[in-house]
């Protein structure tokens, strides 16, 4: 047997050199992410540091699981005070802890009801790990939805959703993907969806049929090129859903929990949901921790004891964090942080653009911003402004991706700022 090796970690910083951990990954680990050559030893707020002591500013933000900044002390002390009290560690679900009874009613109550036209039951709330595992609870709900409420055959059931959508990497997630790179030799896929345009109310309608039970919509399409869809939208989709009696679900993983400026990013039109998906920010980025938040009616009638389960779901650490992180989001009103500084930032950033010969159309809502370059090039610009400090990323080859934690500071803003104008106009 080969000997361990010798790890000694200070501040973060453990003693294997930047070189070692790239060989690490490329001898040992599966090959299934592009990374930029940046070892990261230390995180904390809006900053990344590598092994020299150099910062990066984070503007990518764990697509958006870091909004509360990097180690808030309030999440961080409640989970170090979870491991230090002997309450943290995952236990058999066939008892019952305090965490996840707590959290489980902050989480509900942190939604408007949902699914108010089926009465006003309150929330309740199923816990999982990753966001995709929640994706995939929330396709349970909408096809159990259809078998039971609609009388749909089991088997049948037919779930709208969108070009372009992202929602995870499963099996199922991928199999309605439109990118050939996340299932193509990945089959059998699993049907029973049907993909239309994103924003396009008519496609929704015509692809309605007597076995649809659900849709499943991103309110603001991420992974998608940062689009918005057309004012309206969601109107439609949500009349669309009393009209056929569907379930509409948005997935708000990434655009919830502050990041467009608003709790959840359906506000921003007006309507609720018969579902919520979270995750990411849920619990601070420090531990996975995703929800389905839907009506007690439908929660009820869906899921019985043995229909679903996970054994870290709502385990007693993450629902410490998804509690304390909940609490830093209404103390420090990071929904309206995120409004506040997503407008400025955007007049900025759109000040730059006018200047730019490079910039095709910059949109976003809060502190999500999409810089759209005119030659589908956006890596390019991302690799320049990580030489400048800045830590960003493409959004479907043509966007450049803008999301800091949302507690970035005006001084922060302006080193984003300078950083992109020196490479969209110097
Ligand atoms: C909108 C959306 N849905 C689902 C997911 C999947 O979440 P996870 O990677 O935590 O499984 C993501 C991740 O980026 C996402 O942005």
């Amino acid at each position: 047997m080969t000997a361990m090796r010798k790890i000694h970690y200070f501040d973060g910083f453990s003693n294997e050199t930047d070189h070692t951990i790239f060989n690490l990954e490329e001898d040992f680990g599966a090959h299934h992410y592009e990374r930029i050559n940046l070892v990261v030893r230390h995180a904390k707020g809006c900053w990344l540091t590598d092994d020299k002591g150099k910062r990066y500013l984070d503007c990518l933000a764990a697509y958006s699981a870091a909004n509360p900044g990097h180690h808030h002390p309030t999440i961080t002390n409640a989970v170090m005070d979870a491991l230090i009290g002997n309450y943290a560690s995952v236990l058999s679900n066939v008892v019952f802890t305090d965490p996840l009874g707590i959290f489980l009613s902050e989480a509900a109550k942190f939604a408007p009801q949902m699914g108010p036209r089926f009465g006003n039951h309150g929330n309740k709330v199923l816990p999982k790990n990753g966001g995709v595992e929640s994706v995939e609870t929330a396709i349970k709900a909408m096809r159990y939805y259809g078998f039971k409420a609609k009388g749909i055959p089991d088997g049948q059931q037919e779930i709208i959703v969108f070009d372009n959508n992202f929602h995870g990497r499963t099996i199922s997630t991928v199999s309605f993907s439109s990118s050939k790179k996340y299932n193509e030799g990945f089959g059998p896929l699993t049907p029973g969806f049907v993909s239309v345009k994103f924003g396009d109310i008519d496609a929704v309608k015509k692809a309605i049929t007597p076995n649809t039970c659900g849709i499943l919509v991103e309110p603001f399409q991420g992974e998608g090129g940062m689009k918005i869809p057309p004012k309206g939208f969601l109107k439609g989709l949500r009349e669309l859903s009393d009209a056929n009696d569907l379930l509409l679900i948005c997935d708000e993983i990434q655009v919830g929990m502050g990041r467009t400026g608003k709790k959840f990013c359906f506000e921003h039109e007006d309507i609720v949901p018969d579902g919520v998906i979270l995750g990411k920010a849920l619990s601070g980025g420090l531990v996975p921790l995703s929800v389905f938040i839907t009506n007690a009616k439908i929660m009820d009638m869906i899921f019985s004891k043995g229909s679903d389960g996970s054994t870290f779901g709502g385990y007693p650490l993450a629902c410490v964090a998804g509690t304390a992180s909940l609490k830093v989001f209404e103390e420090e009103h990071l929904a309206e942080q995120s409004a506040r500084k997503g407008k400025i930032l955007k007049a900025r950033i759109q000040e730059i653009a006018d200047r730019s010969p490079h910039v095709r159309e910059v949109r976003g809502k809060g502190l999500f911003i999409g810089i759209e370059v005119k030659k589908g090039n956006a890596m390019e610009f991302c690799h320049k402004l990580l030489k400048l400090g800045l830590i960003v990323n493409d959004s479907h080859g043509h966007t450049i991706r803008i999301s800091p934690p949302l507690v970035i500071n005006e001084e922060e803003m302006d080193f984003l700022v300078a950083r992109l104008e020196q490479v969209l106009v110097d």
